[in-house]
């Protein structure tokens, strides 16, 4: 089981330093849950800082480029994330796919050099709302996914764009059946994201194609993010 914070533009170095000082020993409080956090890049080693050097919590960055270096303004290589001991990169988050013009092959090619270099990779799939309603949710899934590398440090989101920062979490069976449908696709584990919050979190992580959750919004407050861990390690223990 992973849970994910996927902290988006949110918390600068000291913010983040504070927030992991509180988290670092919540591993060995929720076994067989793996605790990652995404600080923006001006903030991973504020984490890393107050996270110390024994803590059982990864860093992960929200992006990676594919390139080890280069004339590419604004962007971050794997190489200079594991210098400073990030461990892992989201990458093909909705957000970037909407308004950063990330396509499924660039996600591709972040993924695949994320993973060459030695980083793991949460990469995120989902329909929109249109998409949805059109009857295009498995074809879309099935052409993302159709990009995602196939490794064993990589871990597959499932965000339905409807569900992310809107209050409106997908149900239980639309969860379970996307997920199981990505199963057929893929192998890797598959977390589930879009509204996740410490009062649906149980339910979710019970279903039986879920691995873990990708937490936005309820992953900004420390208290809010324990919570959600230790729901995970109740249905690990279940
Ligand atoms: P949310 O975001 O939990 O705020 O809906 C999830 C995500 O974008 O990863």
């Amino acid at each position: 089981m992973l849970i994910a914070g996927n902290w988006k533009m949110f918390k600068g170095a000291h913010e983040a330093r504070m927030f992991s000082t509180r988290i670092r020993n919540l591993p060995s409080r929720v076994h067989g849950v793996d605790v990652v956090v995404c600080p923006p890049f001006a903030s991973l080693q504020g984490a890393l800082q107050g996270l110390g050097s024994d803590s059982a919590v990864h860093v992960y960055a929200q992006s990676v480029h594919w390139e080890l270096e280069g004339a590419f303004t604004g962007e971050v290589s794997a190489p200079m994330l594991l210098e400073i001991g990030v461990t892992g990169a989201i990458v093909g988050h909705s957000e970037r796919r909407q308004l950063f013009a990330e396509t499924d092959e660039t996600v591709r090619r972040r993924a695949e050099a994320a993973l060459e270099a030695g980083l793991a990779v949460i990469a995120c799939v989902g329909e929109t709302e249109a998409e949805r309603e059109a009857g295009e949710t498995e074809a879309v899934l099935s052409r993302q996914v159709s990009f995602v590398p196939r490794h064993e440090r990589l871990v597959i989101a499932y965000e339905p764009v409807w569900a992310i920062g809107t209050g409106r979490t997908a149900s239980p069976e639309t969860v379970q059946e996307a997920h199981a449908f990505v199963r057929t696709l893929h192998q890797a584990p598959i977390l589930y994201g879009g509204s996740v919050k410490p009062e649906n979190a149980g339910a979710i992580l019970a279903l039986a194609d879920v691995d873990g959750a990708l937490v936005g919004g309820a992953s900004l407050d420390p208290t809010s993010f324990e919570a959600i861990c230790v729901a995970a390690g109740e249905a690990v223990a279940a």
